[in-house]
């Protein structure tokens, strides 16, 4: 038996997972921004929440699956979009995808991927969703929409939340940007963290060093290195976007259309009103700014104003499958993870992958089952108890 298959909950995955990586790339994925108070405060959000079991319910048989733009997928949960995701495991987008296409729940692929759309499309075509990164330049944000459309992607999940590139203080620390790599000038101070790190590092060397922005290739100069491809995404990345350019994307992409990343009941309410078929309340995980309120909070905030019609996805701090049902249950249609499902592929690829999401999904069972809630719809608002500050 392999360590992921004996890992129980995703803290231990996640410590399997930082176990293998070198300083300089587990301080990123932790860090978030600033001093790293969002992300611990998007996890304990959860924390306030008890439920409030309803008894003699007929539970049996579970149904964990969710109706959702016209498919039923067979969780509340789907793999949200990690940029520059073949840092932690060498072809992470590709195992993801996989395991989400095998377990039928959505996977996110990232606008800032190793991986391109075409190959995610050929693993996982009823799957893959496609979240835009636009450029500066209007023809090269057109060629990725198109391209994601030929692929067969049916969701575009367009980031709205970076008016700025994100600040980490754990890069700024190391000097390593995860999307160039290191240089002459910063590898003598990780050569020891890396050699530390055996099974990353040779990982790491096998694969040629540092994964290509497969996503970005095709427009940087031809015959980009890696790290050239990866300062090229980094100069024409379009991070600024506006309520104009929202209206432009609504325009070019005819199916369906998120918006990612908004945590204000107005802006919600405005997004919808502009044509989005559902919002994903999201502060990136804790990696916008340290001293934002939770996720959570804003999806209980948001819920309460823009009614129960609304669409709203929801991600940030989800760790386990009963923090599925409390985000279900303070108003999130569909939830998605992020670092979960990164610690399982990080500690032990597509078995670790896949074991991250049979970790939510028979928790979010047991949960649904122990609390009288047969279906996910059952799931509301009367089955926990008031937030406890
Ligand atoms: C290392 C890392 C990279 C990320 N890259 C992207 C990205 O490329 N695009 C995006 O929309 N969100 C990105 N996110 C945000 C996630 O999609 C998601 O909102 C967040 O991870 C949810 O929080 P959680 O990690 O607590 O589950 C990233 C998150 C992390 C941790």
């Amino acid at each position: 038996m392999v360590a992921v298959d004996r890992a129980v909950s995703i803290e231990d995955l996640r410590r399997l997972a930082l176990r293998r990586l070198p300083h300089f790339v587990s301080d990123y994925l932790e860090g978030g921004a600033g001093d790293g108070g969002g992300i611990r405060r998007n996890v304990d959000a959860f924390r306030k929440y008890q439920f409030v079991p309803r008894g003699l319910a007929d539970v049996t048989p579970v149904d964990t699956g969710v109706e959702l733009f016209g498919r039923k997928y067979a969780s509340l949960f789907g793999i949200s979009a990690v940029g520059i995701a073949g840092i932690y495991r060498r072809h992470a987008d590709e195992l993801l995808a996989q395991a989400a296409r095998d377990a039928n729940i959505p996977f996110i692929l990232s606008g800032a991927s190793h991986a391109t759309i075409e190959t995610i499309g050929r693993i996982a075509p009823d799957h893959a969703w496609y979240q835009l990164y636009g450029a500066h330049m209007p023809k090269v944000t057109e060629a990725m929409l198109t391209r994601a459309r030929d692929a067969g992607v049916k969701v575009l999940v367009y980031t709205v939340d970076y008016p700025l590139a994100p600040r980490s203080e754990a890069s700024a620390r190391t000097g390593v940007s995860m999307a160039t790599g290191p240089t002459l000038r910063t590898f003598p101070s990780l050569f020891l963290d890396a050699l530390r790190h055996p099974s990353w590092t040779a990982e790491y060397l096998r694969g040629g060093g540092l994964p290509k922005l497969e996503s970005w290739t095709a427009y940087a100069p031809a015959g980009s290195n890696a790290s050239q491809v990866a300062a090229y995404y980094v100069k024409h990345w379009n991070n600024a976007q506006t309520w104009r350019d929202l209206d432009k994307i609504r325009s070019l992409w005819k199916d369906k259309l998120v918006i990612k990343g908004l945590v204000h009941a107005g802006d919600a309410s405005r997004a919808l009103e502009a044509g989005a078929d559902a919002v994903t309340i999201s502060n990136h995980g804790g990696n916008k700014l340290d001293c934002m309120q939770s996720a959570l909070d804003s999806l209980a905030q948001v819920r309460a104003s823009v009614g129960r019609d609304a669409r709203l996805f929801f991600d940030g701090g989800i760790r386990r499958g009963s923090d599925l049902v409390v985000a279900k249950a303070l108003g999130a249609n569909f939830c998605f993870t992020g670092r979960a499902t990164i610690y399982g592929v990080t500690a032990g690829g597509l078995r670790g992958a896949r074991r991250a999401i049979e970790i939510l999904q028979s928790d979010l069972a047991y949960t649904m089952a122990m609390i009288g809630c047969r279906t996910v719809p059952d799931i509301t608002r009367d089955y926990i108890g008031p937030a406890q500050l």
